[in-house]
């Protein structure tokens, strides 16, 4: 068990300044580290994310007999054994918070003939897991867990694994990359089709890796079809900065009157930008310099100033591509005029906690009130600055942790949270790098200032 971390954070004078880089995305990262395993050869990685979920993937791709190694900071080296090269684990893999870690494994295992058993944190064994193994299960892989077939689960793949045609019935880029990833070991075609168009880092990467991939876009409907049984080629991978993780600091400095932020580097794929689109017309002054491609991937410096924000209406379409920050959305909301409405939020109700309920008493726990309506979430408010002096309950939530840091350094009094530790998941030193655009201390341990 870990210790839990009480933290607080105050209002701070001059606003936040500065140009900083947040951590590798996650996203990638783990795509990364588990593609590398999958390929013949060596993949090097740099500006790999050093989170913790991230190092729970490291560990599991040793597990299944990868060597996996790393040279610096952000610097990892992996040779890999080919597709359909992975080895039976000797212990259980243990994903600790990480849903998408646990999810794209089962797809990995799914299509080898050995037998693993996958165990989490208390938040994990929470999380649906069916959305998975149910259509993995159609190619021939067995899948035992626990009632709603919940962590722990055990996985015996299928030797011959047959190729998946599947529509994923809820916007899921975990769910489309699983099944993708059983169909590397299977003959034939694998087939995906999304209703909504979800991150697409795992096709990205697959085509970088060397595999066959076809994608045909309808608007936002989107099928990929994956020939199996390529052979993935180690190859480079740059890791952008985490678009999810920028949210924070830029979110914190369009709050905090008299701040100017720049965060550089930052992934710009168009499936997770709909945070930054949907703070330009609130009314954000957020803009984007030195466009450039690294690794692949579209990356640019992004500059927040502090700005009047006005309540927005977020449509449901845009959601998957933005969906890790609503929690954060919801805090720019409270400082704005006039109502926000964010359409189609049902997939919050099952993240590292339920972020829907989370991200309404983190709110209500400062003053803020917000109804949730269906799948919706609304909050109506005059721009004058939410009140504070809560403390948030963070439910093994890393973005609703950070989120409530975020609202204590611009609202009328301080914000704690009850437990800031599961910020490492994502964003190890966040506490150091809001400190150090604050320019001193805003974010502390609550002991300190009790
Ligand atoms: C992720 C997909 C999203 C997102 C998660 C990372 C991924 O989850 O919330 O943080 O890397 O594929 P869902 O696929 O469950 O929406």
């Amino acid at each position: 068990m870990r210790a839990s971390a009480p933290t607080i954070s105050g209002p701070n004078g001059p606003g936040l300044h500065g140009r900083v880089s947040v951590p590798g995305d996650k996203s990638v990262s783990h795509r990364a580290l588990m593609f590398g395993a999958l390929a013949v050869g060596t993949t090097d990685i740099t500006g790999l994310l050093e989170g913790e979920d991230v190092l729970r993937t490291a560990a599991a791709m040793r597990a299944l007999g990868a060597e996996v190694e790393r040279l610096g900071p952000g610097r990892w080296q992996v040779a890999g054994r080919g597709v359909g090269g992975l080895v039976e684990p000797a212990d259980v893999l243990d994903m600790g918070n990480s849903g998408t870690a646990a999810r794209l494994i089962c797809g990995l295992l799914a299509g080898h003939p050995i037998f693993a058993v996958l165990t989490g944190d208390a938040s994990l064994r929470k999380r649906p897991m069916r959305r998975v193994t149910d259509p993995l299960s159609a190619c021939g892989a067995r899948f035992t867990g626990r009632e709603g077939g919940r962590l722990p689960l055990s996985v015996e793949g299928a030797a011959d694994p047959l190729p998946l045609d599947y529509a994923v019935p809820v916007p899921s880029a975990q769910v489309k990359s699983a099944v993708l990833l059983a169909g590397l070991c299977a003959r034939g075609t694998t087939r995906v089709e999304e209703r909504e168009a979800t991150r697409d880092h795992t096709e990205n990467m697959l085509r970088h890796f060397g595999a066959a991939v076809r994608v045909e876009a309808d608007g936002n409907r989107r099928v990929i079809e994956l020939d199996g049984q390529p052979e993935l080629r180690g190859a480079p991978v740059v890791v952008p900065a985490d678009p999810s993780s920028a949210a924070f600091p830029l979110v914190a400095a369009l709050l905090v009157p008299g701040s100017r932020v720049t965060v550089e580097g930052v992934g710009l794929n168009p499936l997770r930008t709909g945070l930054f689109d949907t703070l330009r017309e609130m009314g954000a002054e957020l803009t984007v310099s030195n466009r450039r491609v690294e690794g692949g991937e579209p990356v640019g410096d992004l500059t927040a100033a502090f700005s009047e924000l006005r309540g927005v209406d977020v449509p449901a379409a845009r959601a998957p591509s933005m969906i890790d920050e609503y929690p954060v959305l919801a805090v720019a909301a409270a400082f704005a005029r006039g109502t926000s409405r964010f359409r189609g939020l049902g997939e919050l109700r099952v993240k590292e906690s339920d972020r829907l309920a989370a991200t309404v008493a983190l709110l209500a726990a400062n003053g803020v009130q917000s109804e949730v309506e269906g799948d919706d979430l609304v909050i109506a408010r005059d721009g004058s600055p939410a009140p504070g002096g809560g403390v948030v309950e963070t439910h093994m939530d890393h973005r609703i942790a950070m989120s409530a840091l975020v609202m204590g350094l611009a609202s009328a009094r301080p914000v704690a949270v009850d437990d800031s530790a599961f910020i490492d998941t994502s964003f190890p030193d966040f506490i150091g790098l809001m400190n150090g655009l604050a320019g001193g201390t805003a974010i502390a341990p609550l002991e300190e200032t009790a």
